[in-house]
Formats: C-alpha cells, sequence, structure tokens
C-alpha cells in the first residue's frame, strides 16, 4: 500500500465565497496531486471555476475533476443522492471525466425530510441554505442517519475504498466564520470547517505541508448574520462593491451583505486555520470604486489608493501571523 507524501488544504479563512473554487482549480491544474477531496458539509457549498475561459459551477464534487484529478467526498461530507447525481450528468454534459469521482461510504446520506425540515424550520430562523445540512448531521450526531452504504446500490459507480496516497489537496468549503465551533453560532453551518476537520479523510495532521488560506480584500455574508446588520444593505458604496463585485450566492441566488475587510477576524482566522500562504482576491473590485477601507482594531482605516491599502495589510499581517506569502488576486479566472 503506498504511503501519503504530503497533504496540502485549501480553506476559506472568512464565510464562504472566498474563491477557494479559483484556487483549487489552478492547483489541481498544475497536476502535482493525486486526489483532491472535500472533508465537510454538502452541496450548500458553491464553487465557480473557470476552466479553458468558460464558467462552471458546483457544489459537492471538488474542482479537481476540472483537471483530471481523483475527487473524493469524504466520510465527514453530507451527499443528497439527486443533487450528486444531477451534478455528475452536469459535468458528464460539459465533457469531464466522472470516473474519477469517489464517495466514502461513511459520508451520510441527506432524506427528502432534512430538505423539508430545513426548508420550513431553519431557512428563515437561521438563514441556512435549506439543503438539509443542519438536519441530516443532526441525524448523524444523534446515530440515527443513513450513510451511503446504506444506499450502495445508488452509489455503486462511485464508491471510494478509503485509500489515499501520493499527493492530496483538501477543499475547503463554507469558511472560517461558519465553523461550528468558531462561527457567529448559531448563525453557523454543521460542520468543521477549519483545516484540522480534514484530517478525517483518514491522514496525520503531520502530513499537512502548505495551507493556502482564502479571503477576499472586503468581507461578504450570505445568510442571516447579527454581524452583518441590515443597514449595511443600505451604505451606497457598500451596494457598490456588491454590485460590481456579483456578491449573489452561487448556491441560493441570494444578494451578499459586504462590509469592509476586517482585518481582526482575518488575522485569527489565519493564525488558527495555520494558513501557510494567504490569497485575497476580488482586488480588481475595490480597485473599480476606488474605496480602501478595512477594520484593525475595531477601528474603520482608510488608504488613499490601493498599492497604500495593499502594503498596510501586508504590514500588519505579517506582524501579526506567521504567513509565508500573500498574493493579491485580481481575476475570477486565476491567482
Ligand atoms: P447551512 O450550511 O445551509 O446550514 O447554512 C448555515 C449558514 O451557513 C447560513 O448562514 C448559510 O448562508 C451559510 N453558508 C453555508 N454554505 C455556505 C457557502 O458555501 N457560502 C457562504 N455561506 C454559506
Ligand atoms: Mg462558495
Amino acid at each position: 500500500m503506498s504511503a501519503i507524501q504530503h497533504v496540502d488544504i485549501c480553506c476559506g479563512l472568512s464565510w464562504g465565497d472566498e474563491g477557494k473554487g479559483k484556487i483549487v482549480s489552478q492547483l489541481s491544474k498544475s497536476g502535482d496531486y493525486d486526489f483532491v477531496c472535500r472533508w465537510s458539509g454538502g452541496n450548500n457549498a458553491g464553487h465557480t471555476v473557470y476552466v479553458n475561459n468558460k464558467q462552471y459551477s458546483t457544489h459537492l464534487i471538488p474542482s479537481g475533476i476540472f483537471y483530471g484529478v481523483k475527487s473524493v467526498i469524504g466520510p465527514g461530507c453530507v451527499i443528497h443522492l439527486k443533487s450528486f447525481m444531477q451534478e455528475i450528468r452536469y459535468l458528464q454534459e460539459n465533457g469531464f471525466d466522472t470516473s474519477l469521482v469517489r464517495v466514502s461510504p461513511r459520508a451520510h446520506v441527506v432524506l427528502e425530510q432534512h430538505i423539508q425540515e430545513d426548508i420550513q424550520t431553519y431557512a428563515k430562523r437561521l438563514g441556512t441554505t435549506g439543503n438539509g445540512i443542519g438536519p441530516c448531521y443532526r441525524d448523524k450526531y444523534l446515530r440515527n442517519g443513513k450513510r451511503v452504504m446504506d444506499f450502495i446500490e445508488d452509489f455503486k459507480d462511485y464508491i471510494w475504498d478509503d485509500h489515499l496516497y501520493g499527493k492530496v489537496l483538501c477543499e475547503g468549503a463554507q469558511g472560517f466564520w461558519l465553523d461550528i465551533d468558531y462561527g457567529n453560532y448559531p448563525y453557523v453551518t454543521s460542520s468543521s470547517t477549519l483545516p484540522y476537520g480534514a484530517c478525517s479523510l483518514g491522514f496525520s495532521p503531520k502530513k499537512i505541508r502548505y495551507i493556502y488560506g482564502a479571503t477576499k480584500i472586503y468581507d461578504t455574508r450570505v445568510g442571516y448574520d447579527p454581524d452583518f446588520p441590515d443597514d449595511l444593505l443600505n451604505d451606497p458604496i457598500l451596494t457598490k462593491l456588491g454590485e460590481i463585485g456579483k456578491e449573489f450566492g452561487t448556491t441560493t441566488g441570494r444578494r451578499r451583505t459586504v462590509n469592509y475587510l476586517n482585518l481582526d477576524k482575518l488575522i485569527q482566522a489565519i493564525n488558527m486555520s495555520g494558513t501557510t500562504h494567504l490569497i485575497i482576491s476580488k482586488v480588481d473590485i475595490v480597485e473599480e470604486v476606488g474605496i480602501f477601507k478595512y477594520y484593525f482594531q475595531n477601528i474603520l482605516h482608510s488608504c488613499e489608493s490601493l498599492d497604500c491599502m495593499k502594503s498596510c495589510l501586508v504590514d500588519l499581517l505579517r506582524t501579526h501571523t506567521c504567513i509565508e506569502d500573500v498574493v493579491f488576486s485580481s481575476k475570477p479566472t486565476e491567482i
């Protein structure tokens, strides 16, 4: 049995929608990985990636599939069979090799009643995506759930043998501040979005090499959260950032609430996740709007230019974290 050489992880440092799909697809394209794996969540996630200048959106299957890399949905994920099969068909129709998709037999299955309960009860109360994620995880922890192995016939072409080897890339879903333990509970998702969650795929934390942390140069939040009050929606500059930045959910189409970058939260997320490489996306959007602001130590700071903002951020990040590398990304298609 061959061994795992190393594991790299891409995780969100904010509230999801930080450009993880772009980072993972670019890393997968390098041909450096034997596997790309999802470790948590289900089709509540939404990844937008560009392959040969064409835009694709997926919700569950890891972005490695676009570059012919084995794509694993791990034991900590939850899977709705119909949505999974729809995504398989979508990928096939677009010419991608779905024989590379593998699903852990231990992953839990989202049932129709989970979705109904989520829509009727939690979508309004908590602003969930209504995909049955919370009720499915509840049944998992009650030890009352159904797993992929209970529907083996339905998943038979995609069953994973639980065996990772070589070089592994893990694709996070959601973000640090949506984590079940560290987010603004109860306005959080139902799983661990931090890199340690990736170890549930079956490797030791000692195998982790790099952690690619993803954020945007401004913050966005979809779904209810008292930390993003409604008056932000009426702020003309934040509204402009949201419009130019096309800040609408990939999964639900909901308008995202926008705020200036909260550097205090970002620093905490970088340090707790162990981010080695930070990728800050959507720099082109603040450049177009021409407003360069961020919160640090709870005070809103304003810079005269984009260059000034970039150098202030890099200085503060170098002082308060141990990141090895910061990349500012201005394109939806690549880093
Ligand atoms: P759930 O994961 O559907 O239970 O939703 C819980 C919270 O996480 C809600 O506020 C959702 O809007 C948010 N959420 C879940 N997945 C994502 C995502 O991929 N991007 C952004 N927000 C998300
Ligand atoms: Mg997303």
